[in-house]
């Protein structure tokens, strides 16, 4: 009888213990799915980020601002730094939307990134009229000094010069190159150290894994460096589809920046899931893409991805961070070039009035399977 006791006794524990610890098991499931986050994955690896427009900046997207506070590390303003917006004319500044911008960034303790100082797109009109190369440097002195020197201590890393080069790794024939030469590379990270010696100072491009475009820049960083200029690294735009580049050739990039003492970063990560029109024959580049806007064929997924785009979109992503982990030590910095897909560029561009989901959150600012992709490969660690 004792016998009998003692084991409905231990059969009671044994079931106790087992309720127990699977409460404790779904209690700490539950605590890694709202404390688990790209922020938190990635902190021991690289910064991990997103690009902020005015809705995250003057506060009326909330739910956008939950999330950035939720999962990201790190800002870059996809457009109010821009020349245009804040050097409009020869002696204005206008520095209200950036000084919101940074102020955001350094409340929630982000590493706050500036973008671009000297950039041939999304210029105020008067500086593409200037023409005389020592009042184009003078210009610039002033533009980069009193930019840098309003956010010193508040502003972490600027793109200095942003989009310098030609596919073919040949200096762009921006205004900036045809009045004063290359010599206003060399002057503007020059003027951005003296501004702001402690700020990292980054080259910043796209196709930076095209070889002939990599050699560019690798002869770029080496002037600048030759010079005395202070370069701190090399920003990889990272504008990527679910078709290209390979993997190696974006490795083949990161070790020849990284060659240079420079760190990488991956500054405007997005990929892609729709058709470009360079993928069709015969649709050259340079061709007006106004004849695509409406056709169906280009624009297939306007009510949301079918599974099998997510799960190819989730694959591509955790390709690529793969990629950005296995050289984690040379990589500091990821950022996406949005927050959701809505918010995205690509759905304006190459063709206007599409529905793109190049991102890890989708339109209801939930995270897709791409999402969790990224996040596996730090559990798997
Ligand atoms: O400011 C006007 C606004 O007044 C007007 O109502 C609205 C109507 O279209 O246009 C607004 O300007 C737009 C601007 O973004 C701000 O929203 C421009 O038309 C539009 O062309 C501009 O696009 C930006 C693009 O740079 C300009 O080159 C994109 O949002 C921005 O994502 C994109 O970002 C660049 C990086 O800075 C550098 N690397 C490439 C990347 C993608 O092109």
């Amino acid at each position: 009888m004792q016998k009998k006791i003692l084991s409905v006794c231990s059969l009671l524990f044994l079931s106790f213990l087992s309720i127990n610890c699977q409460d404790q098991r779904e209690k700490k499931q539950k605590q890694d799915k709202e404390t688990v986050s790209l922020e938190s994955s990635f902190e021991d690896d690289f910064y991990v980020g997103a690009a902020l427009n005015d809705g995250h900046i003057d506060g009326s997207d909330t739910l956008g601002l939950k999330l950035l506070r939720n999962q990201f590390n790190t800002i870059t303003p996809e457009n109010v730094m821009k020349w245009m917006y804040v050097h409009p004319q020869r002696d204005t500044f206008y520095f209200d939307t950036s000084d919101k911008y940074v102020a955001l960034g350094n409340d929630n303790n982000m590493h706050v990134v500036g973008h671009a100082l000297v950039w041939h797109s999304q210029l105020a009109e008067w500086m593409n009229q200037v023409k005389d190369s020592a009042e184009m440097a003078t210009i610039l002195k002033e533009h980069i000094s009193t930019i840098v020197k309003q956010y010193k201590g508040k502003i972490d890393a600027w793109d200095v010069v942003n989009e310098a080069l030609n596919e073919d790794g040949t200096l762009r024939e921006s205004n900036f190159y045809n009045v004063m030469g290359d010599s206003y590379l060399e002057l503007s990270f020059k003027e951005a150290a003296k501004a702001d010696p402690d700020a990292q100072l980054v080259y910043n491009d796209y196709n930076l894994w095209k070889p002939e475009k990599r050699a560019g820049v690798v002869r770029l960083v080496k002037k600048l460096q030759e010079s005395g200029a202070k370069i701190d690294g090399v920003g990889m735009q990272a504008h990527w589809s679910l078709l290209g580049p390979d993997i190696e050739d974006i490795e083949n990039s990161i070790i020849a920046y990284s060659e240079l003492g420079v760190k990488v970063m991956f500054t405007e990560l997005d990929v892609t899931a729709l058709p470009n029109p360079w993928d069709l024959n015969g649709a050259a580049v340079e061709q007006s893409y106004e004849q695509f806007e409406g056709d169906p064929t280009m624009n297939p997924y306007p009510n949301g991805m079918p599974d099998s785009i997510q799960t190819k979109l989730a694959k591509r992503y955790e390709d690529i961070f793969k990629l950005f982990l296995k050289h984690k030590d040379k990589i500091s910095r990821v950022t996406f070039w949005g927050v959701q897909d809505g918010q995205s560029w690509l759905n304006g561009w190459p063709i206007n009035g599409r529905t793109n989901h190049p991102l890890l959150f989708d339109r209801e600012y939930s995270p897709k399977k791409a999402y969790d992709a990224v996040i596996d490969l730090k559990k798997k660690n």
